[in-house]
């Protein structure tokens, strides 16, 4: 009967699966309520003769049960390591895979928005925003377009349906609407740059719907056109990089400045497909400029007997396609990784006037 208890056992204990099925035979048979320890209280009831008979015996299978156990314990942890450094396996050799941070990329719009920003902001202007829909006060009235003016037209405006009162916002077609909001909240000294989205209705290789522009405003008591002229040209030299560069100043028109002009760099033409600032007899328009309009600067609420200033406007898209040689303005829009990937900017190359603006 003990005999076949054994192999009963032991054949169990061999066919074990894992270390919880051992365990389990382990309690049944020798755990304080298991089989074995039960038989082998037992041995206290027996008549001497019996005892000397069943203890050798009963102790010898309690033995090699525990025997087993222990031995099969140790084939199980085996495999179970075994199994885990299979399923754990690495492969040293494997390229690192890159991390966000060295695989995206700054569109070439943020990266120059950045770079004017910091050319600005090193001259002590500092950055102001505002909303892209606009009433037709702030976009148009008050930066001095009278009513039915033929200007209103020429800038192809974006007009929302009319609200509750009649009201049809647009979207502003320039920044200069943040001159007139600027001017309301802040007193002068003003010394501001307006990075934003500006819409009109314009599709080819050079115009889109939505573009970007960067405005300038002035105001101060003594503000004057060769300040003016000076901030253009530093800002000029530090964008493109040169250490220097004619500029041209052509009277034009503006409503908002009197008086108004078009400012021109100088460039080199003469190799097909590139463009090379601060050198050769060409002449690129880059910007539009003046002193800021007496009607302007009351819409501001300031009085223009005791404030003067200049303003200027010019479109990003435009000079970072020139800065960066990129042809065609609607790729900017794409979404294109590919492209992306030739013209953006590693994310940690920060542009800064110390540490080189576009050098990455
Ligand atoms: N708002 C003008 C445009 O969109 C650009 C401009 C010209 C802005 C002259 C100015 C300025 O502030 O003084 O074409």
């Amino acid at each position: 009967m003990s005999e076949a208890l054994e192999n009963e056992l032991l054949s169990a204990v061999d066919a074990a699966g894992d270390e919880a099925a051992l365990e389990a035979i382990r309690i049944a048979e020798l755990g304080k309520k298991g089989r074995i320890s039960e038989m082998m209280k037992g041995l206290g009831k027996m008549s001497p003769e019996e005892r000397k008979e069943a203890g050798p015996r009963l102790n010898g299978l309690r033995d090699r049960v525990q025997a087993a156990i222990a031995a099969k314990r140790e084939v199980l942890a085996e495999a179970a390591t075994a199994a885990r450094l299979i399923a754990e396996r690495l492969d040293v050799t494997l390229p690192v895979r890159q991390g966000a941070a060295s695989r995206g990329r700054i569109h070439p719009i943020s990266q120059v928005i950045d770079e004017i920003t910091a050319i600005f902001a090193d001259m002590g202007f500092a950055i102001a925003e505002g909303p892209d829909i606009e009433t037709d006060y702030y976009n148009f009235t008050a930066l001095n377009f009278p009513e039915g003016h033929p200007a209103r037209e020429m800038h192809d405006t974006f007009f929302l349906a009319p609200d509750d009162k009649g009201e049809r916002k647009v979207l502003r077609t320039h920044t200069s609407p943040v001159q007139i909001r600027t001017m309301e909240a802040q007193e002068p000294p003003i010394r501001i740059v307006i990075p934003g989205k500006t819409y009109r209705q314009d599709s080819d290789a050079t115009h889109t719907p939505m573009f970007h522009q960067v405005e300038g405003l002035v105001v101060d008591k003594t503000a004057t056109i060769a300040n003016m002229k000076w901030v253009l040209e530093e800002f000029c030299k530090a964008f493109f990089e040169v250490p220097q560069l004619n500029m041209r100043f052509r009277p034009s028109f503006f409503p908002f400045t009197e008086p108004s002009m078009e400012v021109d760099i100088q460039c080199d033409r003469s190799k097909p497909g590139e463009v090379r600032f601060g050198e050769g007899s060409d002449w690129m328009e880059i910007l539009g400029c003046g002193m800021v309009h007496p009607n302007v600067l009351r819409a501001g609420g300031l009085d223009p007997d005791v404030y003067q200033g200049f303003a200027w406007g010019m479109g990003i898209d435009r000079i970072a396609m020139l800065k960066y040689g990129m042809p065609d303005l609607r790729a900017f829009f794409d979404a294109d990784v590919r492209w992306l990937e030739h013209y953006g900017f590693r994310p940690l190359d920060v542009p800064t006037l110390f540490g080189g603006l576009s050098q990455g």
